[in-house]
């Protein structure tokens, strides 16, 4: 079954059947105002943190409720509708909704019973609150008397924990007032006068462009007893009674009425967010001009439009080409905002950003907008300690020169994390390399950029101390130890257990550093990095690969895991990808263990993590016993490593693979079997359901994961073969034999190149021929110092 489809013109999903598996969502607004929108208008606000900062009330693991809803009646014959399918729920036979997602904004639309309905939510570019936009429309041929409802569930604070659980307590400091055109909330107002004025929290929730009728704050007044969000008493009633909120459940609603001739609208605007009363006033008053929304969304749009601009592709596969376009992009954005903060599944409670998560997140965006990932590269860097090792979690909070760390009681407790993770610092290769090969800023090399706890230092030497942490932290047989855990979290090896996902990105690091050291002339480092990247080469031969394919990790009682007669969890994805995007393994044993993975491991919907699941022979630091088998880092296919098996594939030339192990976990590709998936068919999720499972197929953990970065790479570095080095761009495609061609535009260092590639014969990869701006290039390499403001590149497979 369908729900929807790409509107590619517009960068819009568009769900005409709002009856979906799922609450399929969108994100509005920015770090100051976040906004999560489900297209039955489901979901909550926040400011700065979803779990500190709430101002809207969400049932998590619920019936999508409650939201920001908008309900309509008809004051003749006394039904009523809401302006989203949900919460109200007329049959499906009689009411259509059409709800736009686009970047930024979602629209809703409805027709029932001859009345025309848009509701138009988004957060204005920089602004703190938001903004629902209401059309109402006339379409039948008779005059209508119509009452319109806005109404809100606020929390009665900001703490999401405390506004669920200690109700004894918080439901007696707010209280609500009507201020004629706005319902005012006060949380602490005493406070206002006497002890602590910062402890005083407002909020509004106001009406632009009509006349309040009727208003309510209350919650239980609003709704009627024994009655939900899909039968509130007061819209039966078709007024609010007057009743303010005084040590219960706060709420927003207000009502205002009005007739429509035939083919007559009407417009108007809620407005929701956390501000003074004088402030709620200027903004109402803005706002009374309701064309100002039609400006606002131009902005937003061209904003979001001119990113994603930077890299469009146009490609015979158009779920390949809506999502790394518009989608995937935009998803990558959204990881890189929110982190792992804010979701329908998440509410935020980290107070700060994960490290691995976040240097892997900036990744997916270096292409389009290198600005913003320079300063959280920038950003990040300043969370390593001075001995090289990074801060797990760098709090929202972060004061570089002066945080504790994980050696220090006071990080353990604010933050929860016990000790440092393996591979943390070792993920700044992948990314300052990425970024320097776009940019071509090779003096970022040299800025000197503190360190979380003490000291300051170049970014090289920053990313020298990366590697001298994880040398000073070797376990047994010289390898690096796994430590808390490594990339999979739920990997504990032991305090000398030695994990070989970091072994490889230990010998990518080593790569990373002898390119900048070459490029800097700096040849003491180039032959020291040299050096241990052959001494290392040597241990990972000897010990990480056993028979036909790379284990996973030793643990401290040299158990190996991964070897090929383990009755569980014998073959590992991870290690057999890694080996060949860090360089290690060469091309025939790249060919034989990639081959090996697809028998192994590969299905229906991707590969999965590691095969056989855990169910009776997991060794004692296995945590993913916990899970079902079949089910996340327990034999799932975790969508994240998709990514890196695209990319190693791709690496080899071997397109259709590539594109295979892309389209299977594709959500563009899975539309049509959105009942099984369940998930947006325009966003990753964390995880797919594998083969143990009686739901293979289903996945979950909706768009706040690493996989939107890493698909990201794989797909624009890996697939569209885009690799860009310090001195220009190699252009290397690896696609499915079937595309007989492609074009891309992409911005690179300021200026535009227009690309063609022409594959006739039906190539996977290679070059026969290279042209830029007309005149031949030598192989398949692009140098950056021959680019003019636009150019014409012309590539023969
Ligand atoms: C989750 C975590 C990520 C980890 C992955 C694998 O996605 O956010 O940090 O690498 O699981 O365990």
């Amino acid at each position: 079954m369908k729900y929807g489809y790409f509107d590619s013109d517009k960068r819009e999903y568009v769900i005409d059947k709002p009856d979906t598996p799922a609450p399929w969502a969108n994100y509005l607004g920015s770090p100051a105002y976040g906004a999560i929108i489900s297209n039955n208008a489901g979901g909550y606000s926040f400011v700065k943190s979803g779990a500190a900062g709430r101002l809207i009330r969400y049932r998590f693991n619920e019936q999508d409720r409650p939201g920001r809803y908008v309900y309509l009646r008809d004051d003749e014959d006394g039904d009523y509708w809401s302006a989203s399918w949900q919460p109200v729920g007329k049959p499906l036979n009689q009411y259509k909704s059409i709800c736009r997602h686009g970047t930024g904004y979602t629209q809703i639309e409805a027709d029932y019973k001859d009345i025309h309905s848009q509701a138009l939510y988004y957060v204005p570019q920089d602004a703190d609150y938001e903004v629902w936009k209401i059309k109402v429309t006339n379409t039948g041929g008779k005059a209508r008397k119509i009452s319109c409802f806005g109404f809100v569930e606020l929390t009665c604070e900001s703490f999401y924990e405390q506004d669920q659980v200690n109700l004894q307590y918080t439901q007696f400091i707010t209280r609500t007032y009507f201020k004629e055109k706005f319902i005012l909330q006060t949380i602490n107002e005493n406070c206002l006068n006497a002890v602590n004025e910062s402890r005083v929290d407002t909020r509004f929730f106001g009406l632009a462009g009509a006349k309040v009728a009727t208003y309510c704050g209350d919650r239980a007044a609003f709704l009627g007893k024994y009655h939900d969000y899909g039968n509130p008493v007061s819209v039966e009633n078709g007024k609010l009674d007057g009743t303010l909120n005084y040590n219960l459940n706060p709420c927003g609603a207000l009502h205002t009425a009005f007739e429509l001739a035939p083919n007559e609208t009407k417009e108007f605007i809620f407005l929701l967010g956390q501000k003074r009363e004088a402030q709620a006033n200027e903004l109402i008053s803005r706002y009374e001009d309701t064309s100002l929304p039609e400006k606002e969304i131009d902005k937003l749009k061209s904003y979001w439009h001119s990113r994603l601009a930077n890299l469009k592709v146009n490609t015979p596969d158009d779920n390949f080409n809506n999502m790394i376009n518009t989608w995937n992009a935009y998803q990558c954005f959204i990881t890189f905002v929110w982190s792992r903060a804010a979701s329908l599944t998440y509410c935020g409670q980290r107070n700060g950003y994960g490290y691995r998560d976040t240097v892997q997140d900036i990744q997916g965006i270096i292409h389009l907008d290198p600005e913003m990932a320079l300063e959280k590269i920038k950003f990040m860097i300043s969370g390593q300690v001075n001995h090289g090792g990074a801060l797990p979690l760098v709090k929202y909070s972060h004061n570089p020169g002066h945080e504790d760390k994980p050696e220090d009681e006071s990080y353990r407790k604010s933050t929860g994390h016990p000790s440092y993770r393996a591979d943390d610092a070792l993920w700044l290769f992948p990314t300052v390399w990425k970024y320097v090969a776009e940019t071509g800023n090779t003096a970022l090399l040299d800025e000197v950029i503190p360190y979380a706890d003490k000291g300051k230092d170049t970014l090289f030497n920053h990313l020298k101390k990366a590697i001298g942490f994880s040398l000073n932290n070797l376990g047994i047989h010289g390898l690096p130890a796994g430590l808390h855990a490594d990339w999979n979290d739920c990997l504990r090896l032991g305090a000398k257990g030695v994990s070989v996902f970091v072994a490889l990105q230990l010998y990518y690091a080593f790569e990373i550093m002898i390119r900048f050291a070459k490029f800097k002339k700096d040849s003491a480092t180039e032959k020291e990095m040299t050096k241990q990247k052959n001494r290392f080469g040597k241990i990972i031969e000897e010990r990480c690969w056993k028979d036909d394919r790379f284990v996973r990790g030793i643990t401290e009682h040299d158990v190996t895991v991964g070897k090929k007669d383990d009755p569980e969890a014998n073959i590992w994805l991870n290690p057999q990808s890694w080996a060949v995007i860090s360089g290690f393994a060469d091309e025939e044993r790249s060919k034989a263990i990639l081959d090996l993975v697809h028998k192994e491991l590969n299905t229906k919907y991707g590969a999965r993590i590691m095969s056989p699941s855990y169910r009776k022979h997991a060794f004692d630091g296995a945590l993913a016993l916990l899970f079902n088998p079949s089910t996340k880092e327990n034999g799932g296919i975790f969508l994240q490593t998709q990514g890196w098996i695209i990319l190693a594939e791709a690496l080899l030339g071997r397109g259709n693979r590539a594109v295979e192990y892309y389209l299977e976990s594709c959500p563009a590709a899975q539309n049509e079997i959105a009942d099984k998936r369940l998930m947006e068919p325009y966003a990753y999720s964390q995880f797919t359901e594998s083969v143990d499972s009686p739901f293979e197929g289903r996945s979950h953990v909706h768009w706040l994961t690493g996989t939107a970065s890493t698909v990201m790479v794989g797909s624009v570095e890996g697939i569209l073969g885009l690799r860009p080095d310090i001195e220009g761009l190699r252009l290397s495609p690896a696609i499915p034999s079937s595309w007989k061609s492609f074009t891309m535009e992409k911005s690179f260092r300021g200026k535009k190149l227009n690309i063609k590639v022409n594959n006739p014969d039906g190539h996977e990869s290679g070059c026969k021929k290279l042209t830029v701006n007309g005149t031949a290039a030598e192989g398949d390499y692009i140098p950056a110092s021959i680019l003019k403001a636009e150019n014409e590149i012309v590539l023969d497979m």
